[in-house]
């Protein structure tokens, strides 16, 4: 079976509610799904999983909320390959924030496409300003990026 690990970065668990609200999608679509709310790198990279999808919200100014910051330092330090990996993102923020806006999601999007990871699509960013309830947002761009991607699972 293909599996999917979703990683979420979150202060007050509106994106830990995004990967539980989209885990029965990608199951679904033929995925095992796992979600992670304390990620490491050791996590991300065994056993591989076919697909990864990261649920990052942003703090701070433009931080990474604390649970998310020993996968970011860990990639940040131990420099892994992740040419192997295929991910999606979807970022949490509020534009009321200004530049910083979804500054955590950006910066990991960064870093992982700087170690090789290839992104599918778009980055999904959703604004607290605008979206209320960000599942409202998530669910029908997961749905889509299963479908237009071609991420079904045989
Ligand atoms: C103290 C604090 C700092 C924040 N800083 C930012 C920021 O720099 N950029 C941004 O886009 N959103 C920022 N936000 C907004 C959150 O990212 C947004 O409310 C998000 O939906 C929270 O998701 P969570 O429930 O998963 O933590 C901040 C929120 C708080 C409370």
């Amino acid at each position: 079976m293909s599996t999917l690990k979703i990683f979420v970065g979150t202060m007050y668990g509106g994106a830990l509610d995004v990967a539980e609200q989209v885990k029965p999608l990608f199951e679904e679509a033929g995925y095992a799904v796992s979600i992670y709310e304390q990620p490491t790198l050791d996590d991300l990279l065994e056993p591989p999983t076919d697909l990864a999808l990261f649920c990052v919200s942003t703090t701070g100014s433009g931080d990474y909320p604390g649970n998310f910051v020993p996968l970011a330092r860990e990639i940040d330090e131990r420099h892994p390959a992740l040419t192997e990996l295929r991910y999606g993102l979807i970022a949490l923020g509020d534009s009321s924030y200004g530049e910083t806006f979804c500054g955590a999601g950006r910066s990991l999007d960064s870093l992982l496409e700087g170690h090789g990871a290839q992104r599918l699509g778009e980055r999904l960013e959703i604004d607290a300003m605008e979206t209320f309830m960000a599942d409202d947002a998530a669910i029908p761009w997961v749905e889509a990026w299963i479908e237009e991607l071609g991420l079904r699972a045989g």
